[in-house]
């Protein structure tokens, strides 16, 4: 019998095998407040795909929906030293794995029974305290020592402060610490007392170098960043902008003197839960084929299901926010009456700031049925915005990344942002002489570039719809997942951990 050539499958390569310990205060789909929640969750999948053990280590908040509570294994239990007090603190360890990753949620009753992941400093200091300090001591319990530790914001910021201290001598003490600054905003800025209470960590880290903010107060993120072996944030451009006066959040000093360790990596979204082509929340499936006759259905009923006036001819312009003064909130109030014509509808959905939320109640009750102030926070009424606008706006005063930029491309609705962060480095701005560009975009934080941004954006919508279809296309065509950004983590990782 003649041999039929078998064809071998190709072999990737994946590069050596490395493991990580993520440790945050949030990830989707267990608890989500805003980006943070989407990159603990999408990250680690990535790096699993790519010959990484991934490891997320979480707080067991109360708001953890039952039904993932109820899968979750005890792995056990031990107690803990935590602050000068002497009190021994419990920690519970209970395991959830999916897709690759396995999820460790730390618990503890009494700092973690609230029902949101974030209280107040006076509640989030301590709390925040024991949980970076549990998550290694739950690492050592579970005999898991990674290669590389990566914490994120203030809330985990102790991580490498603790691995260097009280921890050096341990089995996870020997692992490599990456800390990533997502919003420089958050510091954990507090008393210094209370925070040298609560972290019990030596007196020699409280000083203006490290720990120290000024006379009276400590800065969680300012020691991380002194500690952590490598600094990331979550663009290239903000991480040039951190270290200047308008960005630096008072840190800018700081991360100057410690500029050889940052590097800035473009966050990605998870294309499987971001799928216009599969997403059962849509009205109607598209992809880039279909994106042009099946958007229609989806403009359709979201305009029905938020009360505004069914008119396929209108331009629908989206707002997914959290309603904070980051996001350039101030100039959309600005522009609403000079915006609001009618051919114009906008959608805002969002919680925040009390006088962002009753300016935008107060344009719809103005602009009834073509305004939509919708005040909450609402994953499925996301998922029909992205999809059912023509265009949706990230105006922001800063913007370490951006997720909704990307969301929005993927989904076939252009975005109109300021150039700052992540918005600068993901959306190329589009350019009427040869066709080409992402989105519209302004530079200065002025309401009036805004106006003339969101103004582009309509004239191109109504006057030369055959361009801006082709923009859709090659928007929802534009790589936004993690797959580079991805390789770029696990190169850095392999680089800190030359040893094998
Ligand atoms: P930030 O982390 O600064 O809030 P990002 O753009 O990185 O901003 O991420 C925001 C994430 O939160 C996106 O996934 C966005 O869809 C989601 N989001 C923001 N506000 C709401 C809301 N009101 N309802 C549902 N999802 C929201
Ligand atoms: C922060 C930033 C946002 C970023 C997100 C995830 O919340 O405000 O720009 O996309 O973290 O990294």
């Amino acid at each position: 019998m003649q041999e039929v050539p078998v064809e071998k499958p190709q072999s990737i390569d994946l590069g050596p095998r490395r493991s990580v310990a993520f440790i945050g205060s949030e990830c989707y789909p267990f608890v989500k407040t805003g980006g943070l929640g989407d990159v603990m969750s999408a990250l680690p999948k990535s790096l699993a795909k790519l010959n990484m053990d991934v490891k997320v280590i979480i707080p067991r908040y109360k708001c953890i929906p039952q039904k993932f509570q109820e899968k979750m294994e005890y792995k056990g239990s031990f107690y803990m030293d935590l602050c000068a007090d002497g009190k021994q603190y419990y920690v519970g360890i209970m395991e959830y794995q999916e897709d690759g990753v396995v999820y460790d949620f730390i618990d503890n009753d009494e700092f973690f029974s609230w029902g949101n992941p974030y209280t107040n400093l006076i509640d989030d200091i301590p709390k925040f305290c024991y949980f970076s300090k549990a998550a290694l001591a739950a690492l050592n319990y579970l005999n898991w020592t990674p290669d590389i530790v990566h914490c994120h914001d203030w809330q985990a910021a102790l991580v490498p402060l603790y691995l260097r201290t009280s921890f050096k001598d341990t089995n996870v003490g020997r692992a490599g610490a990456v800390l990533t600054i997502h919003n420089l905003r958050f510091q954990g800025i507090y008393d210094r007392k209370t925070i040298q209470y609560w972290s019990d960590l030596p007196g020699y880290v409280f000083n203006k170098d490290c720990m120290t903010q000024n006379w009276l107060d400590a800065n969680m993120l300012k020691g991380g960043i002194t500690y952590c072996n490598k600094l990331t944030t979550v663009s290239n451009t903000y991480a040039g902008e951190i270290q200047t006066e308008e960005y630096g959040e008072g840190l800018e000093e700081h991360l100057r003197y410690h500029s050889s360790k940052i590097l800035g990596i473009v966050n990605g979204i998870d294309t499987d839960i971001w799928n216009p082509a599969t997403d059962k929340l849509l009205a109607a499936q598209y992809d880039s084929q279909s994106v042009i006759k099946n958007k229609k259905a989806n403009k359709k009923a979201l305009q029905e299901s938020l009360g505004l006036e069914v008119d396929d001819h209108k331009i629908v312009i989206g707002l997914i926010s959290r309603l904070t003064n980051q996001k350039g909130l101030d100039l959309v109030n600005d522009v609403i009456p000079s915006i609001m014509d009618e051919h114009t509808q906008v959608v805002v959905l969002g919680t925040g700031d009390a006088m962002y939320e009753d300016a935008f109640r107060y344009y719809e009750n103005k602009y009834k049925g073509n305004f939509c102030a919708y005040i909450a926070y609402n994953e499925n009424v996301a998922h029909n915005i992205y999809a059912g606008c023509d265009a949706l706006l990230v105006p922001s005063r800063f913007e370490p990344c951006g997720l909704t930029q990307l969301i929005s491309m993927r989904y076939g609705s252009i975005p109109i942002v300021r150039e700052t962060g992540g918005l600068k480095d993901t959306v190329q701005p589009y350019n009427l002489f040869d066709n080409t560009g992402n989105g519209f975009t302004f530079d200065r934080y002025e309401s009036g570039l805004l106006y003339d941004a969101i103004n582009r954006a309509k004239t191109l919508y109504f006057e030369n719809r055959k361009y801006w279809d082709e923009m859709v296309v090659r928007d929802m065509n534009k790589d936004v997942s993690w797959q580079q950004s991805a390789k770029q983590y696990k190169d850095m990782y392999v680089e800190l951990t030359p040893k094998y």
